[in-house]
């Protein structure tokens, strides 16, 4: 779900319509939203789980303040998705705990 006319913001700005993979399964979003905006449209809810717990983790402050909807994109875990925007082309996966280091090459 998406909110298009806010009553105080106004309508949203959006950017073009672009593709990404979420666990190599591909979805779209808009160019520029916040890569958990974006997903949280598709009605994603969990980004991961907490490393001794293994209990599903998601947004929480939605303004970059804590960790916990950190995921992997691009390789890189750790990576907080409540204010990366979304490019097109990014690889995004689900982080187990602290994550692993998965670079691969560089995108343009
Ligand atoms: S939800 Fe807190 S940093 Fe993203």
């Amino acid at each position: 779900m998406r909110i298009n006319d806010h009553p105080i913001l106004g309508r949203a700005k959006r950017g073009r319509l672009v593709k990404f993979a979420l666990d190599g399964k591909k979805m779209t979003g808009f160019e520029g939203e916040p890569i958990a905006a974006a997903l949280m449209a598709q009605g994603r809810k969990s980004f991961g789980t907490y490393g001794k717990r293994g209990t599903p983790r998601g947004l929480f402050c939605a303004v970059g303040k804590c960790t916990d909807c950190v995921m992997t994109v691009d390789g890189l875990p750790g990576v907080r998705t409540c204010i990366t925007p979304l490019k097109a082309g990014m690889h995004i996966e689900t982080q187990k705990g602290l994550g692993e280091w998965k670079l691969k090459k560089k995108r343009k």
